[in-house]
């Protein structure tokens, strides 16, 4: 579903009703879309309720018609609800002192009644490709702050177990259906949803990320949605959210099972039918964003305790890809195993060729519990440890976590909490609520620790 062509939308009020429908016909003429405005109070409700390019307005209206002055606190109120939108008054004939006053209170430009009509077409059409400019601008900068300039990244899998999902990637990847990527902890989930991203045909629009796990519940919902200035305490500027950011191109909505519930019918109908309202205005804004989420918790047990929608599941996992745990894909090993070793060994300036056979046995043994991360953390330290050309098995410290259970007083304490949360995963079955709850922890806290150890 691509976003209609906007043919530019412009705001019209002047009090006159002949006034205002020379002005319907000849901007309807040159394929505007317009929307009249009687009065001020119309005016500002019709700006709250939806975007518009441009706004051209009379300064006079019933209550005091000649002064001006209405118009010219209505320029300001206009400005506290759409900072952006350009505004063209029309004055009448003779009084530029009121039109200069205008523009000095933040009108973008003036004319007199009665109009030129190539002039006013001139007007509005360069304040429309100004809006547009500007509003763009806007956009880039938000996304520029977000966005990492990584492409498709690398992915490797071999084993018979990935073909399943390889297969999947290329039938869903160029199609705007919503995928929902499940898996354990550490499995490759973010690279499933880059190299779909990548082989989207929306590749060369955004693709912008929510960490659903890293984040407090009092700023999801802006950080979703956005907010307008003075929306709460903090709000002091107007902010653009993760949804409109990624309009036109994809959103990735990571740990999808930690968004609060009562956020949950929001994402839903913004899923459904593209609507959505930055927090604290309620305005509604129209958002077409391909939808790419992963968890690692297993969603059907989250619906059953009520923690997560079931309405919204359905939305999310119009196609589900279901990352293989590493244990269960160990012809794969070597191979990652290798690329690992080739990128740490060019970051830290090692010649490093490869595995002695034993290493590589034992990489293919190991149980690994934080899969694929895991497996990079370990070929990471074994590139800072290995003394020699090759990689032995003693650099891999593979055994330290599981056995060193009769030594918790050798250990640090970020060893020892390593070591219970990997003890915890593996009680659970790679299950992060589970394990959280046997830890005391909240999913959120424990996600952290997990990255931070690398598990
Ligand atoms: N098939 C793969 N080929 C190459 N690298 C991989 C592959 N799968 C995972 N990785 C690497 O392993 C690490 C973990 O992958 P990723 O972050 O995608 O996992 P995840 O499933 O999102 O984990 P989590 O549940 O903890 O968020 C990353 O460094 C990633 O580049
Ligand atoms: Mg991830």
């Amino acid at each position: 579903m691509k976003p209609p062509q906007n043919p530019g939308r412009i705001l019209i009020a002047d009090d006159q009703a002949d006034v205002l429908e020379a002005l319907r016909l000849l901007l309807k003429g040159e394929g505007f879309a317009i929307e009249p405005a009687t009065s001020p109070a119309a005016l500002l409700s019709a700006l709250e309720a939806r975007d518009f390019d441009v706004v051209l307005m009379d300064l006079n209206y019933t209550r005091d018609t000649t002064s001006g002055q209405e118009g010219l606190d209505l320029l300001s109120a206009i400005q506290a609800i759409d900072s952006m939108v350009p505004v063209v008054v029309m004055t009448a004939w003779g009084s530029v002192e009121l039109a200069v006053e205008a523009m000095r209170r933040g009108a973008r430009d003036f004319i007199q009644k009665p109009w030129d009509n190539a002039r006013l077409m001139s007007i509005i059409r360069t304040q429309m490709e100004l809006s547009a400019a500007l509003r763009q601008g806007q956009r880039l900068e938000a996304e520029n702050k977000l966005l990492r300039a990584e492409n498709r990244p690398a992915m490797i899998a071999e084993s018979p177990a990935m073909q399943p999902v390889l297969q999947l990637i290329a039938r869903v990847g160029p199609s705007d259906a919503n995928v929902l990527i499940t898996g354990e902890p550490g499995t490759g989930k973010e690279v499933v949803a880059r190299t779909l991203y990548a082989v989207s045909n929306r590749a060369n629009r955004p693709m912008v990320t929510l960490n659903a796990g890293g984040l407090a519940e009092g700023v999801f919902e802006s950080e979703l949605f956005g907010h307008v200035k003075g929306a709460f305490t903090d709000a002091k500027v107007d902010r653009v959210g993760r949804f409109e950011l990624a309009d036109g191109g994809t959103l990735f909505l990571d740990e999808i099972a930690n968004v609060p519930v009562n956020l949950q019918s929001k994402l839903l109908r913004v899923l459904e039918i593209g609507e959505m309202e930055r927090v604290g205005s309620s305005k509604t804004r129209r958002v077409d964003a391909r939808v790419i989420s992963a968890t690692n918790a297993n969603l059907t047990e989250e619906v059953a305790a009520g923690r997560f929608r079931q309405d919204l599941l359905f939305r999310l996992n119009t196609i589900e890809i279901h990352l293989p745990p590493l244990r269960e894909r160990r012809e794969d090993i070597p191979l990652l195993a290798n690329h690992f070793l080739v990128t740490h060994a060019r970051r830290y300036r090692k010649a490093l060729q490869g595995f002695d056979p034993p290493a590589v046995k034992a990489l293919i043994e190991n149980p690994w519990q934080g899969n694929v991360r895991e497996l990079n953390h370990v070929v990471e330290r074994a590139v800072l440890m290995a003394q020699e050309r090759m990689v032995r098995p003693g650099d891999l410290a593979l055994r330290a976590g599981s056995q060193a259970s009769g030594r918790l007083e050798d250990m640090s304490l970020e060893e020892v909490e390593a070591f219970l949360i990997k003890k915890a995963l593996a009680r659970y079955n790679s299950n992060v609520s589970h394990a959280a709850n046997a830890l005391g922890l909240s999913r959120s806290a424990l996600y952290r620790r997990l990255q931070r150890y690398g598990l």
